[in-house]
């Protein structure tokens, strides 16, 4: 294995989309931003040097960092932001892990333009579970705002209301054809007749699941969070924020010369606000003889895949059952069998009594709050990771988080007026190597709504997922103890429950979040504080020496 290393200058540049131009971050100018490469075992450094007038932090979404919390990146959880005209490198080792993954800013919305891909090979001389393919594309999934993302989460938080939607879903940073004013911004994939191609996806959009689809093709799916999966086909793919999916696209034999649209759309649950337009690129083959026609119309004409309606539950119940663990001798599911620690969160929206000289926009005149068993997180000035490592918690956070829902309702039925959200910075605390058992439970106040849960420093096996209330007496009986998919972001489904499991073995303070970044800001959120364990290989290694101040 070797040492990797890369430079990220934060540094405002001119991008255009939709006719607005707008000057954005973006890491060495570059929109989306670059991909880090490695191989399984090594070391990546990346030397982070903001030049904009916001404080930033990167993460590097899903990379375990095993004894690394320090590099994880989220801002208040694990560091101090990077004030203007610092820098701070990010340095961790990428153990056992192998597959697509991103980095994206960790800090208010700033991530709407700051993300791109990271690609883990094997190591060396190890093959794919699969045919080597012809060629390797990485397939990000973004959204575009006409306006400053910073004013619009800045006023959706001073009036509780929700925030303006984008006025772009993107792919590799280009909305497509279907959008006025973008037919030039289009992501064309050009292919061989009779190849096969991975196509490593990523939802780095901010606030939506996106359904994704190639006209005419199938798609296998082999990997997902960097974890291989049983190959199943499907000609649609559900991915939500902050998830990867690894497809093997197979091109047609012989078609000397022709032109397919690929698509994404939201999947959006729930009745709030969402863009419902549709972002498009090209799968070209060579050599081409066509270019795109002109009008929307004659665009229309062109073979377009079929995307599931926005609310379509049942298709993503039944992608997500399809999605296994390879679980073979090479690559084993090393599922917790026994539990050392039962939670239950519930997760979603909720309401809290209305500040008086205030007024609120939630129902019956409350305040919206976005909460885990009814606390609404909020992110606290010194960095969680700073004050367990010093043993300093107090006046930072309380290690009161409770363990299953405060004041019980039925979570998919008619909710209580007032669900008695209140605010804090709590944490579970772990002993090393608990085995964690989380039943996460849908609620909503104004329909369900799915929400991809991210947790930092683990990967999870998802062991159960129903539709309804999770029944502790009957539900355990039904879990998948054999090949659940491991995965870093699951999505808990829309008026359901998803249970997971993981062991406690890597020391730190996790984030665990919703992926839509509205959902974070309003407080959906908590964190794991996980104790060292007595060998030395089993603690928090200290803090670099450059690790910034707030
Ligand atoms: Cu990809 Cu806490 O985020």
């Amino acid at each position: 294995s070797i040492t990797r290393h890369y430079k990220f200058d934060i540094k405002m540049q001119n991008v255009t989309r939709l006719c607005h131009t707008r000057s954005i971050a973006t890491v060495n100018g570059r929109f989306p931003g670059p991909k880090i490469v490695a191989r399984e075992g090594d070391r990546v450094i990346v030397r982070v040097v903001n030049h904009v007038k916001n404080n930033v932090t990167i993460h590097w979404h899903g990379v375990r960092q095993l004894r690394t919390g320090w590099a994880d990146g989220p801002a208040y959880m694990t560091q101090c932001p990077i004030q203007t005209g610092q820098s701070y490198v990010y340095n961790f080792t990428i153990l056992a892990q192998r597959g697509t993954l991103f980095w994206h800013a960790h800090i208010s919305w700033m991530r709407v333009t700051l993300y791109g891909p990271i690609v883990i090979l094997p190591k060396r001389g190890v093959p794919y579970p699969f045919a080597k393919p012809y060629k390797e594309i990485p397939i990000i999934f973004g959204e575009w705002f006409n306006v400053d993302t910073e004013a619009v989460i800045a006023q959706a938080l001073r009036t509780g209301a929700g925030p303006n939607v984008s006025d772009a879903y993107t792919i590799n940073g280009l909305p497509g054809p279907l959008y006025n004013c973008s037919k030039a911004d289009t992501f064309k994939l050009k292919v061989k007749p009779g190849k096969t191609y991975l196509l490593r996806m990523i939802n780095a959009a901010l606030n939506d699941e996106l359904f994704f689809s190639i006209a005419d093709h199938n798609l296998t799916v082999v990997e997902v969070d960097a974890i291989y999966t049983k190959p199943f086909n499907s000609d649609i793919v559900l991915i939500t924020p902050g998830q990867t999916t690894n497809v093997l696209l197979q091109t047609k034999p012989s078609l000397p010369s022709a032109t397919f649209l690929m698509a994404a759309r939201p999947y959006a649950t729930g009745l709030g606000t969402f863009d419902n337009t549709t972002t498009a690129g090209l799968l070209e083959y060579l050599p081409p003889t066509f270019s795109l026609p002109s009008t929307l119309a004659e665009n229309l004409a062109l073979l377009k895949p079929t995307l599931p309606s926005l609310n379509d539950t049942a298709f993503a119940a039944s992608f997500s059952s399809k999605v296994r663990s390879l679980a073979n001798a090479q690559f084993p599911a090393n599922v917790p069998q026994t539990v050392d620690r039962r939670f239950y969160f519930t997760v979603g929206l909720g309401t809290s009594p209305c500040p008086r000289n205030q007024t609120c926009q939630g129902p019956n005149g409350t305040k919206f709050a976005a909460s885990v068993n009814n606390i609404s997180f909020a992110l606290p000035s010194t960095p969680l990771l700073e004050s367990h490592f010093l043993g300093q918690s107090k006046g930072v956070y309380t290690t009161d988080f409770p363990n299953n829902p405060p004041f019980p309702f039925n979570y998919t039925g008619t909710p209580p007026n007032n669900t008695l959200v209140t605010n804090g910075t709590k944490v579970v605390v772990l002993p090393f190597n608990t085995s964690v058992e989380l039943v996460m439970q849908d609620t909503s106040i104004q329909g369900a709504e799915s929400h991809p849960l991210h947790l930092h420093g683990y990967n999870f096996f998802v062991v159960g997922r129903g539709s309804g209330n999770y029944d502790a007496s009957k539900d355990p009986a039904k879990f998948n103890l054999a090949d659940p998919i491991e995965m870093n972001t699951v999505g808990v489904p829309a008026g359901g429950w998803v249970a997971i499991r993981f062991r406690a073995d890597n020391p730190g303070v996790w984030f665990m979040h919703c992926h839509l970044d509205v959902h974070t800001s309003w407080g959906l959120g908590m964190a794991w504080a996980v104790n060292d364990g007595l060998l030395p290989s089993q603690k928090l290694l200290p803090p670099p020496s450059d690790l910034p101040k707030c």
